[in-house]
């Protein structure tokens, strides 16, 4: 086995920080090193203590004075949307039928799916994003190209093959039964291949059937570890259709429930405007809510009330995404600047501690992977993202006047992009630098 040590200051979140000043709720090494084999952590800990302990002749890579995190987590983006960034829509609605269904309608073609799926690998590392759970769309293809291009890179991915079979063009429609035969054969052929886990993914209510939430119900009844995804409640106008489309349901909440797709592996992208009938549903099920920023500013989807469903006597589980392409950016940090601003135009605060939380751990907690991913945990996966907050002429201005960790953190999240990433490691490799080589 070769071993790396890789020394540079060390964050790692134990729970989630309960307010600025919580510093039991992380560790940090301001002299740390991890030492890394085989794809994974080994062990973590001050330099000396780590450096003592490894093998001799070990391999070492000094990222100080730079601070080094787990590899940042987006629960929830679309791969077949990286040419939809940047569609000049009125809403939701439109945005989809003028711009969004006609792009995935390309996704048919196996060769155009293969060359988007390389972009975007290459995207989530140059911003430092090491586990992502996507839709593709419904075609098989498309499936098959981005975890043909994740198990190449060994990354931890979770994806499925979109269902819809109607309220679409023809192009991007399934049937009830090729749903259900594509995504047995989408979790025959990929899930557990490397480090990929297959979602099942009807997009939403709207463009599946009755027929074909039944099919879903049955994807999930035989299959109950996998993760389910979907959108829930993020526009009116896409509320009120779904009541018409599903009169016999109490709410868009009470669809999803009616087909057995509630659940601790359930992540329901948006959630904006949930009833308290509905935020205690997804409570009780262990549902999780997904807050997708920078898409819901961009679409003017609505302010996601993140303390009231965290805060109520029944709380809901939440995480964190870009929604690439309702979303403006790939960078997590940006993702978290927006949420931020969402939180301070509802009179409520979102700490850096707290945010870097949410983009690790918090991410990885709701996904059910913390066991490996989202910390600095011994075991764990080697991901790992190298920030660097002085990675502009304007953030090294702003550095020399910084003079704690909340504040690096805080600039690092509100000035930061892909140029604040100095490294990115995948299962151990160092594959930012290699990219950037090529
Ligand atoms: N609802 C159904 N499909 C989509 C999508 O692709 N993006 C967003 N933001 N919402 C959706
Ligand atoms: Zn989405």
């Amino acid at each position: 086995m070769t071993s790396t040590l890789i020394r540079g200051r060390l964050l790692s979140f134990t729970r989630a920080p309960h307010a600025i000043d919580d510093s039991a709720a992380y560790s940090y090494e301001s002299d740390g090193a991890l030492l890394i084999g085989d794809g994974v952590i080994k062990a973590s800990g001050p330099y000396g203590v780590v450096k003592a302990a490894a093998p001799d002749g070990v391999t070492e890579i000094d990222h100080r004075p730079h601070l080094i995190t787990p590899g940042f987590i987006d629960t929830h983006l679309h791969f077949p949307q990286m040419q939809v960034m940047a569609s000049y829509a009125a809403n939701l609605l439109e945005w989809l039928n003028t711009y969004t269904f006609p792009e995935e309608c390309r996704f048919v073609e196996t060769a155009h799916a293969e060359r988007i799926a390389i972009h975007f690998f290459d995207e989530m590392i140059r911003h430092g994003t090491t586990t992502a759970t996507a839709y593709c769309s419904v075609h098989k293809a498309s499936a098959d190209a981005f975890f043909a291009e994740s198990l190449k890179r060994d990354m931890r991915m979770i994806a499925g093959k979109v269902m819809m079979d109607r309220n679409a063009p023809q192009g991007l429609l399934d049937t009830p039964q090729m749903s259900y035969d594509e995504t047995r054969a989408v979790i025959a052929d990929w899930h557990g291949k490397g480090r990929n886990h297959v979602a099942i993914t009807p997009r939403f209510a709207i463009t599946s059937t009755p027929e074909q939430m039944e099919v879903a119900k049955s994807l999930a009844g035989e299959f109950p570890d996998l993760h389910i995804q979907t959108h829930l409640s993020e526009n009116r106008d896409e509320i009120t259709f779904t009541c018409e489309l599903y009169p016999e349901a109490k709410d868009y909440t009470d669809v999803y429930a009616r087909y057995g797709l509630l659940g601790p592996k359930s992540l329901f992208g948006h959630c904006i405007h949930l009833s308290d009938r509905e935020a205690d549903a997804m409570s009780e099920s262990g549902s999780v809510a997904v807050f997708c920023p920078t898409s819901n500013l961009f679409l003017g989807s609505g302010l996601f009330p993140l303390r009231a469903l965290t805060r109520r006597q029944r709380p809901v589980r939440v995480s964190v995404a870009s929604d690439i392409g309702g979303g403006t950016s790939y960078s997590m940090l940006k993702t978290l600047d927006e949420a931020y601003k969402i939180l301070q135009l509802q009179g409520e605060r979102l700490n850096p501690f707290d945010s870097f939380y949410m983009m690790t751990r918090g991410n990885a907690e709701a996904l059910s992977l913390v066991d490996r991913i989202g910390t600095l945990e011994p075991g764990t996966d080697a991901d790992l993202t190298v920030l660097n907050m002085a990675a502009t002429p304007a953030m090294a201005l702003r550095a020399e006047v910084v003079n704690s960790l909340a504040d690096e953190l805080f600039l690092l999240q509100t000035m930061g992009d892909d140029r604040a990433i100095v490294e990115t490691y995948v299962a151990g490799k160092p594959v930012k630098s290699s990219l950037d080589a090529n």
